[in-house]
C-alpha cells in the first residue's frame, strides 16, 4: 500500500491545481478593525467582529478578573464538575437576550449544530435544509441519520411543496435554516417558516449566528427581528461572532434545554467553556445592549459599502444595511488572485471557494465591524472596484 503522505500529498497538488488548497496565515494582533501580520498593519474585512468587541478593553479586563480568580480550565465537563455559577448566570442572560425560557452554553457553534440535531432527529425522521446552510449544519444532518431533504435557498415554497409531498411519512420532521446566511448575507423569511412549519407539524430550527448582535431590537438576532422567538422551537446563537468571545448556545424551552443536557452528545462529553471566557461573554452581551451605536455603525458601513459597489455597476448581495457583503467571482483561483491583490493594498477580505459555497459562486465575503471608519470603508471600495476592473 502506498504511505499515507504520498497520497495526501497527491491530494493536495490536486486541491492547489483546483485553487482549493487552505493554508494558515498567523495574526499578530488585533486591534479596532485592523490586523498586524508578518510586521504590517491591514484592515480586516474578513473577520465576524461585527461590534468590534473582540479586543475591547473592558471584555478582556472581565476575563481577566475571572482568571485571576479560577484558572484557566474548567476542569471537567459541565456534567461532571466543571460547572460554574458564571456558566449559569450566562445562559440566563442568553436566554432573555433571545426572548426564550432557557439557553445551553457550548464550546462553538460547530459543536452546537453536530450535537442538537442529532439529538432531536434519527432514523425514520426528516430534516429540510436549506441548500446554503452552513457546513455545521449539514454536518448536524449527516450525523443524525434522519433523510435529509435539501430544499432551494430561502425557497419557502419549495419548502411547503416537500413538506406536502412528504406528510405523514416521517415520525418526525425538522426545517432547519440560518438566520441571516454567513456567506451570502440575506435573512431566511421567518414569519412564513413558522407559517408553513406549525401548518405541517414540524419542528424549527434557526442558527442565527451572524444575525445575533446586530439584527433585531437590542441585537437579539433575526427570530426576534421577525417576532418569531416563541414560535421557533430551537434558536441558535454564537458568542464568538458579533459578541467577540468565543462559544455558541441553543435557546428554546425549559424541556428542550434539560432534553439537551441529557442528550446533545457534544455537550455532555466535552470540557466546560472556561469560566473566564463565560465572564467575557457576560460583559460582551452587557456592552451590545447598552452601546447600540455599533449595531448602528456596522450597519451604516454595510449600506456605505453597498452604496459605492452599486454605484460603479459592481453586484453585491444581500440586504442594503446586512454586515455580510458577497461579491460574486466564480472561479477560485481569481477570487484569490483578487484576495491577494487587495492585501497587497493592505485590505484582508475573505475568499471563499467550494466546499463553503457551491461549485462556480466562489467570491469575495466582506464583512464590515462598527469600528471601520467610513472612510476606510470607502478606501475599500475604491480599490476593490480598481481590482476587478
Ligand atoms: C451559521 C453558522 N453556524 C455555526 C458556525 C460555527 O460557529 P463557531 O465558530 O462558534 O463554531 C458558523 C461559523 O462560521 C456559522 O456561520
Amino acid at each position: 500500500m502506498r504511505s499515507m503522505d504520498d497520497v495526501l500529498d497527491e491530494e493536495l497538488q490536486a486541491l492547489q491545481a483546483a485553487g482549493l488548497r487552505r493554508t494558515l496565515r498567523a495574526v499578530q494582533q488585533r486591534q479596532s478593525g485592523t490586523v498586524l501580520i508578518h510586521g504590517e498593519r491591514i484592515a480586516d474585512f474578513a473577520s465576524n467582529d461585527y461590534l468590534g468587541l473582540a479586543t475591547d478593553a473592558r471584555v478582556a479586563r472581565a476575563a481577566s478578573a475571572v482568571l485571576q480568580a479560577e484558572g484557566t480550565g474548567a476542569g471537567a465537563a459541565r456534567l461532571i464538575s466543571g460547572n460554574y455559577p458564571i456558566h449559569e448566570t450566562l445562559e440566563r442572560a442568553l436566554a432573555r437576550f433571545k426572548h426564550c425560557e432557557h439557553a445551553l452554553l457550548f464550546p462553538s457553534g460547530y459543536m452546537v449544530n453536530v450535537g442538537v440535531i442529532p439529538a432531536l432527529v434519527g432514523v425514520g425522521d426528516v430534516v429540510y435544509s436549506d441548500a446554503l446552510n452552513h457546513a455545521s449544519l449539514i454536518d448536524g444532518c449527516r450525523l443524525s441519520r434522519a433523510t435529509v431533504r435539501v430544499f432551494p435557498h430561502c425557497d419557502v415554497n419549495a419548502l411547503s411543496q416537500m413538506l406536502e409531498a412528504d406528510n405523514g411519512r416521517f415520525r418526525r420532521a425538522l426545517i432547519v435554516v440560518e438566520g441571516m446566511f454567513s456567506m451570502d448575507g440575506d435573512v431566511f423569511p421567518l414569519d412564513r417558516l413558522v407559517d408553513v412549519a406549525e401548518h405541517f407539524g414540524a419542528w424549527t430550527y434557526v442558527d442565527d449566528a451572524h444575525g445575533t448582535g446586530v439584527l433585531g431590537e437590542g441585537g437579539a438576532g433575526a427570530v426576534v427581528q421577525f417576532g418569531v422567538s416563541q414560535r421557533v422551537d430551537v434558536v441558535v446563537g454564537t458568542l464568538g461572532k458579533a459578541l467577540g468571545t468565543a462559544g455558541a448556545w441553543v435557546a428554546g424551552s425549559q424541556t428542550l434545554i434539560e432534553f439537551l443536557t441529557s442528550c446533545a452528545r457534544s455537550f455532555v462529553f466535552t470540557t466546560a467553556t472556561p469560566p473566564a471566557m463565560a465572564a467575557a461573554s457576560l460583559e460582551a452581551l452587557r456592552l451590545s445592549h447598552i452601546e447600540s451605536w455599533r449595531r448602528v455603525a456596522v450597519r451604516a458601513r454595510a449600506r456605505r459599502l453597498r452604496d459605492r459597489l452599486r454605484a460603479a455597476g459592481r453586484e453585491a448581495g444581500g440586504a442594503d444595511d446586512a454586515h455580510i457583503v458577497p461579491v460574486l467571482i466564480g472561479d477560485p483561483n481569481r477570487t484569490m488572485a483578487v484576495v491577494a491583490e487587495l492585501r497587497r493594498r493592505g485590505f484582508l477580505v475573505g475568499g471563499v471557494r467550494p466546499p463553503t459555497v457551491p461549485p462556480g459562486t466562489s467570491r469575495l465575503r466582506i464583512s464590515l465591524s462598527a469600528v471601520h471608519p467610513p472612510e476606510l470603508v470607502d478606501s475599500l471600495a475604491a480599490n476593490l472596484l480598481d481590482v476587478l476592473r
